[in-house]
């Protein structure tokens, strides 16, 4: 059994989390639910931010939202000192809601709206990361209509296939991310803002996957963006000041993943910086990445309550829980692995060997193939572990089922930081025939 951060066993054999009790927790807020140590969250950031300071480097890490976005969780990134990486006029506005300090939210995406970039104007963000040449029109001619600056990085994809899933690549060449570095988009756009008198540009991002487990693409990637920048110094004398190297470093789901320390990454990556600057004579960029996953994954866990169950003869016993593809997506979507331990006995022998089933309506609805339990029964409460990232943020309402609730724990102290959502909630968008021949509403 592998425990992640503060996670530890108590005196009834529970499993704590933070110091609480989560049968306790399951008690009191319900299950589903997924429970946030958010210390080990802090421990993260912390560590991301102490290896580029030891490194002497200059560096922002921002919190990629979009692994797990709430006001409460901004809050905790803005406590730490980082900086927020957004993809949507969404996960800005959750941010604004927040009190998020603008000039550290950095706005992403392949297809922003003219809407969505006056909201990033609007609110004055640090900087958005322009990803095709139509955005280029669009910032453009938001900038000059309102005589406004704003700080660009320019995109690009730097070739780079990094072993991991294929559906979550997107440094390679044939993605619908950004400006391709070999083929003279990079440059084209760079031409098209590096001297516009209300854009900045500060410099380069790009992100080449998720889940990665080895620092050489990470090093190739940079390697990819510090020759061009050189190239842009030589030929126009133009010098990037932020060089954003994106997220994408693998945790530990299951025994199978074998990650490096996060600061194994960072500690590459001021490495190749370094060194590539001071050969070429180049200023020193400051450093950005993106961390998602890494910071928040193994920081969460979710908690279930195991309802019936049913044993198909030389095959498998099903038990099934009371959420499933709808709180976490990714087993079905991806074939994610994780593991679980029956939480109100950790200390029993966890060794019946189970198919996790959620309660959706689809036979793909398995969180895990190949659990191992102790003798399940029906009303244990069990937690799946590494649910942090990317689980509440794709979930979803098939059948129905409400949305879990989400709880941050903390020395001991558990506080609310999602409400689960409501029967009344599923149909507050609803409207019945009825309303709408009533005319009341349109
Ligand atoms: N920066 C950019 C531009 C990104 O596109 C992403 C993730 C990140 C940073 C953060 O990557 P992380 O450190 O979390 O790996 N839904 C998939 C993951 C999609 C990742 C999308 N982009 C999953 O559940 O595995």
């Amino acid at each position: 059994m592998h425990f992640y951060g503060t996670q530890s066993v108590n005196g009834k054999g529970h499993l704590t989390i933070g110091g609480v009790d989560t049968v306790d927790l399951a008690q009191i807020y319900g299950t589903p639910l997924i429970v946030y140590d958010i210390a080990l969250f802090r421990e993260r950031a912390r560590a991301f931010k102490e290896t580029f300071k030891s490194a002497g480097v200059q560096a922002q890490v921002a919190y990629a939202s979009k692994a797990f976005s709430s006001i409460a969780i901004y809050e905790v990134a803005q406590q730490e000192g980082l900086s927020l990486d957004v993809v949507s006029g969404g996960e800005l506005y959750t941010a604004v809601a927040a009190g998020f300090p603008r000039e550290r939210i950095h706005f992403h995406g392949n297809n922003k709206s003219f809407m969505e970039l006056q909201y990033a104007f609007d609110e004055k963000i640090g900087c958005i990361v322009i990803d095709n040449f139509s955005e280029i029109a669009l910032v453009k001619e938001i900038a000059e209509s309102r005589k406004e600056n704003m700080n660009v990085l320019i995109r690009v994809t730097p070739g780079v296939h990094a072993s991991t899933h294929d559906f979550i690549t997107t440094g390679q060449e044939d993605s619908k991310f950004g400006f391709d570095l070999k083929n003279g988009q990079a440059d084209e756009a760079f031409r098209q803002l590096h001297d516009h008198p209300y854009i900045q540009l500060l410099g380069m991002h790009c992100h080449i996957g998720s889940q990665i487990f080895e620092t050489d693409a990470f090093r190739l990637a940079a390697e990819a963006l510090l020759d061009k920048m050189e190239s842009w110094r030589d030929e126009y004398g133009f010098v990037c000041t932020v060089l954003n190297l994106g997220g994408g470093f693998g945790i530990r789901y299951t025994e199978e993943d074998r990650p490096l320390h996060p600061s194994a990454y960072v500690d590459e990556m001021a490495k190749v910086v370094l060194s590539m600057t001071r050969s070429a004579n180049y200023p020193m960029p400051e450093i950005w990445i993106e961390p998602g996953r890494s910071l928040i994954g193994d920081a969460g866990t979710t908690l279930y309550t195991t309802g019936s169950m049913k044993e198909v003869p030389n095959i498998r016993t099903y038990v099934a829980v009371d959420g499933g593809m709808t709180d976490n997506i990714r087993p079905a979507l991806y074939g994610a692995k994780y593991t679980a331990v029956t939480a109100n006995r950790v200390n029993d022998a966890h060794e019946d060997k189970v198919t996790i089933a959620g309660k959706c309506c689809e036979s793909g609805d398995k969180l895990i193939e190949e659990a191992y339990l102790a003798s399940p029964s029906e009303g244990d409460i069990l937690a799946v572990f590494c649910t942090g990232a990317y689980n509440y943020s794709m979930a979803s309402n098939y059948n129905r089922l409400p949305k879990p609730a989400v709880v941050f724990c903390e020395n001991g102290e558990h506080r609310l930081a999602v409400r689960r959502e409501t029967y009344e909630d599923l149909i507050r968008l609803d409207l019945s025939l009825q309303a709408v021949e009533r005319g009341a509403v349109n």
